[in-house]
């Protein structure tokens, strides 16, 4: 593998359990962008958000974006909006192979309703408005999502997807 690949997806579509286990099988390290921000500026998300807002938080997810040009190639798990603002997206497809974890709205609900208080986007909704926010936001973010380079149906037949990468990747 010669460039990075960049996992991007919905909240909760499990990019980071994806990421590690890819990682490993492609023997490259791993890196998560929200922990690589938390990291970088001793903060948690949540914290950033409410300090800085979501604009502020969207320009730090830029600028530590940016500095994974300078890394060894690497599984990278992207933050839900990543790919949505700025010029995030083709950015990415420059820099490396982008792969959809794509989750129906069904399954998205069951695994954040119970995850709600550690989400800034999430943590005041109702149930009720948690179905329509997953709903809305996919809707908006669905075009950005889609312009990556392999869409990977979760959940699904993980080994196939795992191994279909891995052939693309070689390619
Ligand atoms: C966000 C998703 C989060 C995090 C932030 C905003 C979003 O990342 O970057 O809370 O806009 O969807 P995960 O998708 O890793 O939870």
């Amino acid at each position: 593998m010669t460039r990075h690949v960049f996992l991007i997806g919905f909240m909760g579509s499990g990019k980071t359990h994806w990421g590690h286990i890819l990682a490993e099988r492609l023997g490259v390290p791993f890196l998560d962008l929200d922990a690589f921000i938390e990291t970088g500026e001793g903060k948690s998300i949540a914290a950033i958000f409410e300090v800085l807002g979501e604009n502020g938080f969207r320009a730090l997810e830029r600028e530590y974006l940016h500095r994974v040009a300078a890394m060894p190639p690497t599984v990278i798990a992207t933050g839900g909006g990543t790919p949505c603002f700025f010029n995030n997206m083709p950015w990415m497809k420059q820099h490396g192979t982008t792969i959809y974890l794509k989750t129906s709205p069904e399954i998205l609900f069951g695994r954040l309703k119970n995850e709600r208080m550690q989400r800034p986007l999430l943590k005041n909704l109702s149930e009720a408005e948690l179905r329509d926010f997953i709903r809305e936001r996919l809707e908006e973010r669905g075009p950005f999502y889609r312009r990556a380079d392999f869409i990977w149906e979760n959940p699904g037949d993980e080994r196939l997807a795992l191994e279909k990468i891995v052939r693309l990747l070689d390619k």
